[in-house]
């Protein structure tokens, strides 16, 4: 479904003119539809209804409260990966006993945090973090379910920054020390050992890598079987990608039938931990033009939001589409839009053909909703942006924008 449509030549969420909330609301913003994430939710979990299977969200693709109670309720898990995010969770309801906690660097406070929140399990990522988990387990008399993230070395031919699977990233038990590290764990009596995890990479547009994986955790989860290690859960990450321009990504149906023909023959329960597909073309960013600028080599659009507030065409040179919230006809120039932040690589988009534009007209950064708001942050002392929830006809602000009082809280002269 796509919540963003044009009526009368002009862009709605459902059913609110977006013109109707810059009006009330300052610009910039990220904004939301609620139906778009519920039936994204509903779509993925549908594909695997035909095997026993949790779906937890990754928070950190957005972790806005009202999303993540939003997903709860509709029966959705969490994939954390900090204790804030554990924090944020819990705040919104979603129970411990759904929650699974990834991530190469849990301290031993976030270890004992979430040891007290009941959570599913902890993906464990190396040998040290496994000694860690067991001193917080004996400490606090707990017994603790733990799960081994493995790194199954497969290409995932995403943006290197956001592959994860290969032998080279710090992610995951390289698999010649996976067995090894299974005994060792199964061996101890504060930790039950019922899973296994791979996370590939994000914005994955095939399913050859997920498939691959799997062909390679195979055989290590006969062998531990040998072992007597049976294990109850297999964690294969999220990734699945979206469009952001012309990507032809797999739908969640044949994605789960990938993975579901690949595990023909086991019966464990399966966790899928997707963000992207979830939240990101659900959510879009509104800015405001503020000035138009016309050197001898380029045409720039100044807006109000900057890399602080949507970094992925800074660090990811990603493409996201950019469009006028009211559309108009005329010439179409090569434009750089870009934000006022100090910074050469504060862009949103280079040389991409725009129509003429009035001061203050809307735009749309499309596609927005996952890693958006997560990513932002306060440089060059910018205020994050609101952000909105529209259901139907109504919306909400979910998250207020923030005040310069918020920018210096907890700071002291000194
Ligand atoms: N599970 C684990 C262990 C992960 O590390 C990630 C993403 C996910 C699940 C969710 O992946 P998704 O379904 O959203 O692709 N900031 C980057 C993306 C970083 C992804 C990091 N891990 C971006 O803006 O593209």
């Amino acid at each position: 479904m796509d919540p963003f449509i044009f009526r009368d030549r002009e862009m709605y969420c459902e059913d609110v003119a977006i013109r109707e909330i810059a009006g009330e609301i300052d610009t910039p913003f990220y904004l939301y539809s609620s139906s778009a994430i519920e039936e994204h939710f509903r779509a993925f979990d549908r594909a695997f209804q035909a095997c026993p299977h949790l779906i937890c969200f990754a928070v950190k693709a957005n972790s806005n409260l009202a999303i993540l109670s939003l997903l709860g309720d509709m029966g959705a898990g969490a994939d954390i990966v900090s204790g804030g995010e554990l924090y944020r969770v819990l705040k919104a309801g979603i129970p411990g006993g759904r929650i699974v906690y990834s991530g190469v660097g849990k301290t031993e406070k976030e270890i004992k945090e979430a040891i007290e929140a009941g959570i599913l399990m902890f993906n464990i990522e190396s040998l040290e973090e496994l000694d860690a988990i067991s001193r917080q387990a004996r400490h606090l008399g707990r017994r603790v379910r733990v799960s081994f993230r493995i790194n199954p070395d497969v290409d995932s031919e995403t943006h290197p920054y956001i592959s994860t699977g290969l032998r080279e990233n710090k992610f995951g038990l390289p698999m010649s020390q996976a067995l090894q590290a299974y005994i060792a764990a199964s061996g101890r009596e504060e930790l039950e050992v019922l899973g296994i995890d791979f996370h590939l990479g994000s914005q994955l547009t095939q399913v050859g890598p997920i498939v691959d994986a799997i062909k390679k955790i195979r055989p290590l989860l006969q062998r531990l079987e040998s072992s007597g290690i049976r294990l109850r859960f297999i964690d294969l990450g999220g990734g699945l990608g979206i469009r952001y321009l012309d990507e032809s990504p797999p739908g969640p149906d044949e994605y789960a039938r990938a993975i579901l023909s690949e595990l023909k023959g086991l019966s464990h329960t399966l966790i899928l931990e997707p963000g992207r597909y979830i939240v990101g073309n659900a959510g879009i960013l509104i800015t405001k033009l503020v000035y138009t600028k016309q050197t001898r080599a380029k045409k720039f659009y100044v807006v109000d939001a900057a890399m602080n507030d949507f970094i992925r065409p800074s660090l990811y040179q990603a493409f996201h589409e950019i469009l006028p919230v009211i559309e108009t006809d005329g010439p179409i120039y090569p434009t750089d839009i870009v934000g006022p932040v100090c910074e050469t690589g504060d862009f949103f988009a280079r040389g991409r053909p725009m129509p003429c534009l009035n001061t203050g007209s809307l735009l749309a950064v499309m596609c927005a909703g996952a890693y958006g708001f997560t990513m932002s942050s306060n440089y060059n002392s910018r205020p994050r942006v609101a952000e909105v929830m529209v259901r139907g006809s109504q919306f909400k602000v979910v998250r207020r924008p923030e005040t310069y009082a918020d920018l210096i809280h907890g700071e002291e002269i000194w």
